[in-house]
């Protein structure tokens, strides 16, 4: 089996940086799969940083035929459920996910990978993130309870040996505004009906509600998934970055679909709360995929 990006289980970090491209009009999309491609993590003693690159899955498989799933599609359309509450598609060509130690890293690394790409392509979204409170989310719930454990992920994550794409991986990433006022107006029981979990101790409620966020994803209908969100934002503008790992495309999307109310017309409790601003897939071809297309300039 191809190896991963290390970067994508690599937990930890305390400060994160997402850096979402669209390719210049008239860059042929070979040359700019090839320069993120080659991007490298810096080697120096002030504390490394992880870089995961994915791309818009039809740019990867149009530069590297038979390399990536071939059902695989971008987030081109907004998933709208039947009241109208809509998720964005807001799909680049290109995204880097930088962690490390400090922002201070990060924040280097990110300005020199904009350097690189000068003339190829510009950045299209940019968020930073960092934990709060080691692994809670905004909500002040613990989020990644009924994430696999480290040993487990990977066969969750990775694509097999022997498919297309093998040792690469499938990215959501999408970013949601928190209503902190509202929110925070409502009882603790309250918001736990919401997330379908206690907010001290994150137990299962025995009777969550159908609308919590717990019921809508639900990994016992939807398939296993590997998240790695992280809380973004200022203090006055903040949110959830949900970023989320599998080898299969359609364990998301069903999720999405759930929780817009498209499924069975029940509508996720948590999105009266958080809104979505951008949704975007992209595949995260392993190590030495990445290696083979930044080695084809
Ligand atoms: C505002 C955005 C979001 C927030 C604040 C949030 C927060 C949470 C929290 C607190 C939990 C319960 C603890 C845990 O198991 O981690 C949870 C569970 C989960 N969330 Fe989210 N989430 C968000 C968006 C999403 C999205 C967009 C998806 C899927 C595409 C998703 C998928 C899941 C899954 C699969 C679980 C575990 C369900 C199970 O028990 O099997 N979440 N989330």
């Amino acid at each position: 089996m191809s190896a991963a990006q290390p970067g994508i289980f690599a937990l930890g970090t305390a400060s994160h940086a997402y850096l979402e491209f669209d390719g210049l009009p008239g860059v042929a999309g070979g040359d700019l799969v090839t320069t993120i491609a080659s991007l490298r993590e810096p080697r120096t003693t002030m504390g490394g940083v992880n870089l995961v690159a994915g791309f818009r899955p039809e740019l990867w498989r149009e530069v590297r035929p038979g390399d990536a799933p071939t059902s695989l599609a971008g987030f081109d359309a907004d998933v709208t459920g039947p009241d109208g509450f809509s998720m964005p598609a807001t799909q680049h060509d290109a995204v880097l996910w930088i962690s490390g130690s400090a922002y201070d890293v990060v924040f280097d690394v990110g300005r020199a990978a904009i350097a690189a790409l000068a003339g190829l392509a510009t950045v299209g979204a940019e968020t930073s993130s960092w934990p709060y409170r080691h692994d809670l989310d905004l909500t002040g719930f613990e989020d990644g309870t009924e994430n696999p454990s480290l040993p487990d992920a990977p066969e969750i994550v990775l694509i097999p040996a022997g498919e297309p794409g093998a040792g690469g991986t499938i990215l959501l990433l999408q970013k949601w505004e928190h209503d902190a006022v509202a929110w925070e107006s409502q009882a603790v029981e309250e918001q736990e009906r919401v997330i379908g979990r206690t907010k001290a101790g994150s137990v299962e409620l025995q009777e969550r509600p159908e609308d919590s966020h717990v019921a809508r994803t639900d990994q016992e209908d939807f398939g296993d998934i590997f998240r790695r969100n992280m809380p973004y934002g200022t203090i006055t503008d903040h949110g959830t970055m949900f970023v989320g790992f599998c080898a299969r495309q359609q364990p998301l999307a069903a999720m999405l679909d759930s929780m817009a109310g498209r499924t069975t017309g029940v509508r996720d409790a948590l999105t009266h709360f958080t809104n979505p601003l951008s949704g975007a897939y992209y595949f995260v071809p392993s190590a030495e995929a990445l290696t083979n297309a930044g080695a084809t300039s």
